[in-house]
């Protein structure tokens, strides 16, 4: 297997194996997997079945070793908003690779804190300082623990079919009983709500609680967003009430709707934001909190009240870099716009087409999410999308939703390619 990893090869995998080789490797991988990792998630995997392996990825692309082209309207649950291997963050990574690639955890590391300067200056309102991670669901234990530290108060409303991670913290503020109910009792104190129903937010408000968590548009929960005047209320609220606005932007953030980070859209700012998915540029897994300075000052009397060892490292601050270089220079967020509106309305022409398969059409950006009448077939929908080469899948929360989340970088062509193959999918559903 050394020969498979060998530069030569490993790009052009397909030309130069044979298909014995090719063979070898599949059982290979398919045998590790099923031996070693999680044989029920192989077999629910789209890819199983077809016995597709990853090789590469180009652009809005993603390449499997047989050479097959997919199209990619899953981009990693939201990680590749540049597209697949941008050469801006790959160079960045790998000339930062030749020098260090972990920080030594005790001399000044520059890259984190040039990351958390660049972070400050494109992050709406005050935001301003960063504790780096790994993962979302570590961006959001880190929001939540800041958000109790600095409120004084461990109580926290969060949204019904919200999403925030599966680790114990992040799952306590998730919302799906399949998820959550093997470990209850979770934390305690947090209290769910009806995303965009102000009222109900309002009434959830007493002594206890010190911050609201939610995701400015939801992702898992079915790609939901808000009325134009809910988030605005929310932050009237928490200004009113004196509580603490905690944006989880891990999926809708780095330009994925259209603007940098999805509360622009409203103008609104967070006093904590989590962000992970796409910071990293496609390339690195990097998250991260950022916080106002207000809220800051929590770390004052014991920085070491909430650390890690990995995070900030300086491969991932190199890829988080060159990622957020991109997203400026390249218009990204701008891109994601007008791809989107024009993605949406061609799915919603889809729509009247087949009123009796789905019934909903909605998003903001290139977080576009479609509903069908029945699981099962959001289900065999996003199957069939997969033999015809587009991916996607089916949203966490609300199983009924499948995702578009394609690379902001898709060109209108791919598009109108993914329409035409969706229509004939659909056709075959009837
Ligand atoms: C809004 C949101 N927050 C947090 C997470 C958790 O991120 P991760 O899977 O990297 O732990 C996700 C993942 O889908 C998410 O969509």
């Amino acid at each position: 297997m050394t020969s498979m990893m060998n530069e030569e090869k490993k790009y052009n995998i397909p030309a130069v194996i044979t298909d014995e080789e090719r063979d070898a490797f599949i059982s290979e991988t398919m045998d590790n997997l099923n031996h070693y990792v999680n044989p029920a998630l192989v077999k629910w995997r789209k890819s199983g079945d077809a016995r597709s392996i990853e090789w590469t990825g180009r652009d809005y692309l993603l390449i499997d070793l047989a050479g097959n082209e997919y199209i990619d309207c899953l981009g990693g649950y939201g990680v590749f908003n540049f597209g697949h291997l941008h050469p801006t963050i790959v160079n960045a990574v790998k000339s930062q690779l030749d020098r260090m690639g972990i920080s030594s955890q005790e001399l000044l590391n520059p890259h984190m804190g040039r990351f958390a300067k660049l972070l400050s200056q494109i992050t709406p309102g005050d935001l301003q300082y960063t504790f780096f991670c790994n993962s979302g669901a570590e961006a959001s234990e880190a929001a939540i623990k800041f958000a109790m530290l600095a409120s004084g108060k461990h109580g926290m409303i969060v949204m019904e079919m919200g999403y925030h991670g599966k680790t114990l913290g992040a799952l306590s503020a998730t919302f799906r009983d399949v998820y959550r109910k093997p470990f209850e009792p979770l934390l305690e104190g947090f209290i769910p709500v009806p995303f965009n129903d102000i009222d109900a937010l309002a009434n959830a408000v007493t002594d206890e609680i010190g911050s609201i968590m939610m995701e400015p548009v939801q992702g898992e929960g079915g790609i939901v967003v808000p009325d134009d005047d809910y988030l605005p209320k929310v932050r009237q609220l928490c200004d009113d009430k004196k509580l603490l606005l905690v944006f989880d932007e891990v999926q809708s953030g780095m330009g994925r709707t259209g603007k940098n980070f999805a509360c622009e859209n409203w103008n609104v700012a967070p006093d904590i934001m989590g962000l992970a998915k796409a910071l990293g540029g496609g390339v690195m897994p990097v998250g991260c909190c950022t916080a106002t300075p207000e809220v800051w000052k929590f770390l004052e009397p014991n920085p070491f009240i909430h650390s890690n060892t990995l995070g900030g490292n300086p491969l991932s601050c190199a890829a988080g870099i060159a990622a957020i270089e991109v997203l400026v220079t390249e218009n990204i967020a701008e891109r994601a716009a007008d791809t989107g509106a024009y993605f949406k309305s061609e799915f919603e022409k889809v729509m009247a087409d087949y009123p009796e398969l789905i019934v909903a059409v909605r998003g903001i950006g290139l977080m576009i999410g479609v509903e069908f009448k029945e699981k099962d077939k959001s289900v065999t929908a996003a199957q069939e999308l997969f033999n015809h080469h587009v991916l996607t899948a089916h949203t966490l929360n609300n199983p009924k939703v499948i995702r578009i989340e394609p690379p902001l970088t898709i060109p209108k062509e791919a598009c109108d390619d993914v329409i035409k193959r969706f229509r004939t999918v659909l056709d075959g559903l009837k």
